[in-house]
């Protein structure tokens, strides 16, 4: 036995995602018609969507809070995870994106599961109460992460989820010269994860990197 991790390569990931439960064909065509409406194709992969899921039932979440919407890929990856009584609140800043989500949510099979909120995620977070959330997914304007993760830990039951993506920063993370304007915010958040009081956390290398914690 080794202490060592294997290298993951791209043939893994690509082994990996090939040997993932498939989105399905309705994710499938969500993404095909964003890319034809002009909404940038920055949505989480499957095989994240996928973990996310199986996390989502593992502690039995009833009530979910996203920030960064997009076309609502993953609200509705995440919201057929919860029972046929949970609710998932997502906010998007981006009018466009909220009305194509909206217009693909009412289409799906958990319309009755997911609101859109529309507006900046620190305008909304504040509005939840205290301990009345199960699982948090962050996946907005990396500057505005360290902000979410202080309102999410109020706003978290003990025992709550957080996630939050592009810890490897869109693929930039040890690039000496990034070129995407929030690397360095991506940076800071992950040196920040660690720091935080009540809060386990490790990175999970699929997609671009997902935060998973949990709150003690
Ligand atoms: C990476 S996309 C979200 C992808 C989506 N979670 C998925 O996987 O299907 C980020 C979204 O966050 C939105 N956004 C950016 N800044 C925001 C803010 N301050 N508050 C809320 N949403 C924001 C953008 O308009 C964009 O639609």
């Amino acid at each position: 036995m080794s202490s060592e991790s294997t290298l993951v390569t791209a043939a893994h990931f690509a082994y990996l995602a090939e040997r993932t439960t498939p989105e399905g064909a309705f994710l499938r065509e969500l993404k095909r018609a964003a890319g034809q409406a002009g909404i940038p194709e920055i949505c989480v992969a499957p095989e994240q969507i996928a973990l996310m899921g199986i996390l989502l039932r593992l502690c039995r979440a009833q009530r979910v809070v996203e920030v960064g919407t997009l076309a609502g890929y993953s609200a509705i990856g995440m919201a057929r995870a919860l029972p046929s009584d949970g609710h998932l609140h997502t906010v998007e800043f981006a009018p466009k994106h909220a009305a194509f989500a909206r217009e693909w949510i009412a289409k799906s099979d958990v319309a009755d599961r997911i609101t859109v909120l529309e507006g900046r995620g620190d305008e909304h977070l504040p509005r939840f109460e205290d301990e009345s959330i199960d699982a948090v997914f962050l996946d907005a304007d990396k500057g505005g992460y360290p902000g979410y993760l202080r309102e999410a830990m109020r706003f978290l039951r003990p025992g709550g989820l957080v996630m939050a993506d592009n810890a490897f920063a869109f693929g930039q993370l040890l690039d000496p010269n990034p070129t995407d304007r929030e690397v360095g915010a991506v940076k800071a958040f992950n040196d920040h994860v660690p720091t935080v009081p009540n809060l386990e956390a490790v990175i999970v290398p699929i997609g671009d990197g997902l935060w998973v914690g949990i709150k003690r």
